[in-house]
């Protein structure tokens, strides 16, 4: 049989993406440092302690790049290292961080900066962190100095890291144990996504004012909600409801200025100045929920959600494996018009038996909707190497690499080759789907 390939386009970003406070090590100065000390609140006691020992040697990981012949890699700057107390800047870390970008660049690996992922220094957190509409012009002079001394070594910059996740898993659900900890309030959810949206949109104008060819995209976190029972009125209305207020709602601000009718409840700020703030749009996605209606859930407006019963799970019900979200997320982003990067996708897998099929399926999926013309320009797959994986601390691994967090140890999974060979020719080939997936081949490759 000749070959089959499905090429991806010329330029294609293929990377990784990672986390400052998951990979880096030592991070004594942020809100999960204090999160992670209380017993209780990550599994089995677990903390991030040095991670994967990046702020040492980043630069071992970065060869690991270029081994998968990988061109680019999403990364954070730890906020509370750059900025340990309020308006002090630690010129170390910036050089630091520099060292970083450039040991990337010579690598020909081009770097996404993300300048907010879930982390804050301790002194933001004191004042109520995200909670309080005051963290805006300090994000603001953050992201100034941050883009007035990487700026020369970086220009596409992420500016908040899942609004809807930060703000759901700390306010909203019970059994999230992410800081600050304080479930059920719905309010307060909204505020907070709310003021991450205006810190992203005054971080888009800072960031263009000092740079003016930056491309500045924020990362969404979109899931597939789908109804529970298909027949079932009120389970399709809270499903709508659902994914207005964890989907649509960031997406009709950025597009629209308007917070609409779930996003909008008591905001005292408007939504206008938050319009047109995107030069790219980044995706994470993970997996397909369902939602049904449930009276006693007054808080989440009569909604629950649960994985799809019998569904295709990941270890540790991580999330249903539903490649075909995908598509469907990537048609609503592509309404913007847009770059679209996708700047999360995986899944925890330790013994590696389903991320190569994981993997082959989506970039399936993501190839077809560039034959649909979507404008995806790269896609980021979380991680490169096991990670601090914040409450489930170091269980669940996201790795092409496994790490073995006491001796520093990497051993490349089979998905780590699987990715190489697909980013090296910039296709996904009926070869490689021979070789890597073969049970897929009569499905991809009739
Ligand atoms: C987050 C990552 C996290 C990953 C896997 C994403 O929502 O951005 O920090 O490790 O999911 O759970």
């Amino acid at each position: 049989m000749p070959e089959a390939i499905h090429h991806f386009p010329k330029d294609f970003k293929w990377g990784t993406a990672t986390a400052a406070h998951q990979v880096e090590g030592n991070n004594t100065n942020n809100q999960w440092a204090v999160w992670e000390q209380t017993p209780g609140n990550i599994h089995g006691g677990d903390r991030a302690g040095l991670a994967c020992d990046w702020w040492r040697n980043a630069e071992a990981d970065f060869d690991r790049m270029v081994e998968l012949s990988l061109n680019a890699h999403r990364l954070s700057v730890e906020w509370s290292r750059i900025e340990p107390r309020e308006g002090y800047f630690d010129d170390a870390a910036i050089d630091r961080y520099r060292q970083m970008l450039l040991g990337l660049r010579r690598r020909g690996i081009e770097p996404m900066v993300t300048l907010h992922h879930f982390t804050n220094p301790i002194w933001l957190e004191e004042q109520g962190a995200w909670e309080n509409v005051q963290v805006v012009p300090k994000f603001e002079r953050f992201v100034i100095h941050v883009v007035r001394s990487l700026g020369d070594l970086c220009d596409v910059w992420c500016t908040i890291n899942e609004p809807n996740i930060y703000a759901v898993m700390g306010y909203l659900t019970d059994d999230s144990h992410m800081p600050p900890g304080r479930p059920g309030n719905f309010d307060l959810t909204l505020r907070v996504i709310r003021n991450m949206l205006l810190a992203h949109a005054a971080a888009y104008r800072a960031l263009h004012n000092v740079q003016p060819l930056a491309r500045v995209g924020l990362a969404h976190h979109m899931r597939e909600f789908q109804p529970l029972r298909p027949n079932h009125v009120l389970d399709h209305l809270v499903n709508r409801l659902q994914d207005n207020a964890f989907n649509q709602g960031i997406l009709d601000a950025l597009m629209h200025g308007r917070w609409g009718l779930i996003l909008g409840r008591g905001a005292e700020q408007s939504a206008r100045a938050v319009r047109g703030t995107l030069d790219w749009i980044g995706l994470n996605y993970y997996s397909r929920t369902r939602a049904y209606f449930d009276p006693r859930q007054r808080s989440t407006l009569f909604g629950a959600i649960i994985d799809t019963p019998g569904g295709e799970m990941s270890d540790y019900d991580y999330g249903e494996i539903y490649p075909d979200g995908l598509l469907h997320c990537l048609r609503r982003l592509a309404r913007f018009k847009l770059p679209i990067y996708v700047t999360e996708n995986g899944l925890p897998d330790e013994d590696d038996d389903q991320r190569p099929a994981f993997i082959v399926r989506h970039l399936r999926v993501l190839w077809a909707a560039i034959q649909f013309n979507y404008k995806i320009q790269g896609y980021y797959h979380w991680s490169l190497i096991d990670n601090f994986e914040w409450g489930q601390g170091w269980r669940m691994k996201f790795g092409l690499y496994a790490l073995n967090p006491h001796t520093q140890e990497r051993t490349p999974r089979r998905s780590a080759f699987l990715y190489r060979d697909i980013a090296k020719v910039n296709a996904l080939s009926s070869d490689i789907v021979r070789e890597y997936t073969p049970e897929l081949l009569p499905t991809l490759f009739p």
